[in-house]
């Protein structure tokens, strides 16, 4: 959908043609919109420019936002907000809308319907003034791997305008933020597919934006690079109180976001921090072995604990269960053997709301990324 960055030639370094800010789309983007893309005025630092509008603790709005192609409604009718300093997760599976709405808000595809506003900019109409408060990381690679970290930062912040006596600063900072400084002056060809994606990051802040979007940053990566991405995000968002929209169809890491969307076909199906969207779907539930089941279950059911008796052990259902377990152990009047506390996790919020589990969905659009980690030399 996004298709190939365009490919450096010598001495040309490759940019990322959907990039809006990137030459190759200025052109595009400025067609589309009617506004002349001659701008060299700086940004820095983009969110502490000006807010209007009262909304100046509201990062990101959509307001019934949906996005048609012919037939197909990738987006349909979808709300809400994220605070200033969120992180903020985008959860579903391929297909489900994640990139469309990443690419409605940073004016990369035109609403069909609805709005939207980023660090207080509408989308349609202001287009120009939310790309220069935004950093975007595709889920396709692009940089150029013919050129160090430095070298492909160095062009970045040419293209954003990040101004001459900031740059040296601003790129030592970027690389400290995903960890990669003992690694700038090497080949980018030779980095693993998960340092390509942190440099690709470090770069998406590089021009200090107000909101940063990540689609699918961790796609393809394995289970320990993936942490080490989300490491780099919960940095950027202590150290540099930039918000951050991201995507995943990765369940378990959705978890470390502030809040998060769940998108199915297009629609949210629901929104709250982790733990309130796992308080909808029920209670936690803490199993109990003791020495005499029978006798505890009474005793516990007169203290008002709620309680079911199965075949090897008891179930108490409880709102904070870890919290509830040294009182347990008390009302039970007799030796515990084992307690096991099972917290609904967010597979079983998805499959509240879905009917479905999210890991029964093809692949898909992950193959860009894998394709890079395959290739990726070390
Ligand atoms: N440019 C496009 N033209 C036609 N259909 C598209 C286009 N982009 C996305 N779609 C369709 O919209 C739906 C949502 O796609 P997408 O936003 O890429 O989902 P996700 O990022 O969650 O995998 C899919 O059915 C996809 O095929
Ligand atoms: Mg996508």
């Amino acid at each position: 959908m996004t298709g190939d960055p365009v490919r450096a030639g010598p001495g040309r370094p490759a940019w990322d043609p959907n990039d809006v800010t990137g030459p190759a789309a200025r052109g595009r983007a400025a067609e589309g919109s009617g506004i002349a893309m001659t701008d060299t005025q700086t940004s820095l630092p983009g969110r502490l420019a000006a807010v209007p509008g009262g909304e100046a603790e509201t990062a990101v709005r959509a307001d019934a936002l949906s996005k048609r192609y012919g037939d197909v409604t990738a987006v349909r009718e979808v709300s809400f907000s994220i605070r200033r300093g969120e992180v903020f997760a985008f959860l579903g599976p391929n297909g489900a809308g994640k990139t469309t709405t990443v690419r409605m808000l940073c004016t990369l595809a035109r609403p069909s319907a609805g709005r939207a506003s980023v660090a207080g900019f509408d989308v349609a109409r202001q287009p120009r003034a939310v790309r220069r408060r935004i950093g975007l990381v595709f889920q396709e690679q692009t940089l150029d791997d013919r050129l160090t970290a430095e070298q492909n930062l160095r062009f970045h912040a040419v293209l954003y305008h990040v101004p001459r006596a900031q740059v040296r600063q601003r790129i030592d900072r970027a690389l400290e933020l995903v960890a990669l400084a003992d690694r700038r002056h090497d080949l980018v060809s030779t980095f693993s597919g998960g340092m390509a994606r942190r440099l690709e990051i470090a770069r998406g802040m590089l021009h200090t934006p107000a909101v940063l979007f990540l689609d699918e940053p961790t796609v393809g990566l394995d289970p320990q690079t993936r942490a080490l991405v989300w490491e780099d995000v919960l940095r950027m968002r202590r150290e540099e109180q930039v918000t951050i929209f991201l995507t995943t169809h990765y369940m378990d890491e959705a978890e470390y976001a502030d809040r998060l969307a769940i998108i199915d076909y297009g629609r949210i199906v629901a929104t709250g921090t982790p733990d309130e969207l796992k308080r909808q779907v029920g209670a936690d539930t803490v199993e109990l072995v003791t020495s005499d089941d029978a006798a505890a279950a009474r005793r516990l059911a007169a203290a008002g604990f709620r309680v079911r008796s199965g075949e090897e052990h008891l179930v108490v259902f409880a709102e904070d269960g870890e919290g509830l377990v040294p009182g347990l152990i008390e009302a039970a009047g007799v030796r515990v053997r084992s307690v096991h506390v099972h917290r609904p996790t967010l597979d079983d919020v998805f499959l509240h709301y879905t009917g479905r589990q999210i890991r029964d969905e093809p692949a898909g659009r992950a193959l860009p990324m894998m394709a890079r980690a395959r290739t990726a030399r070390r």
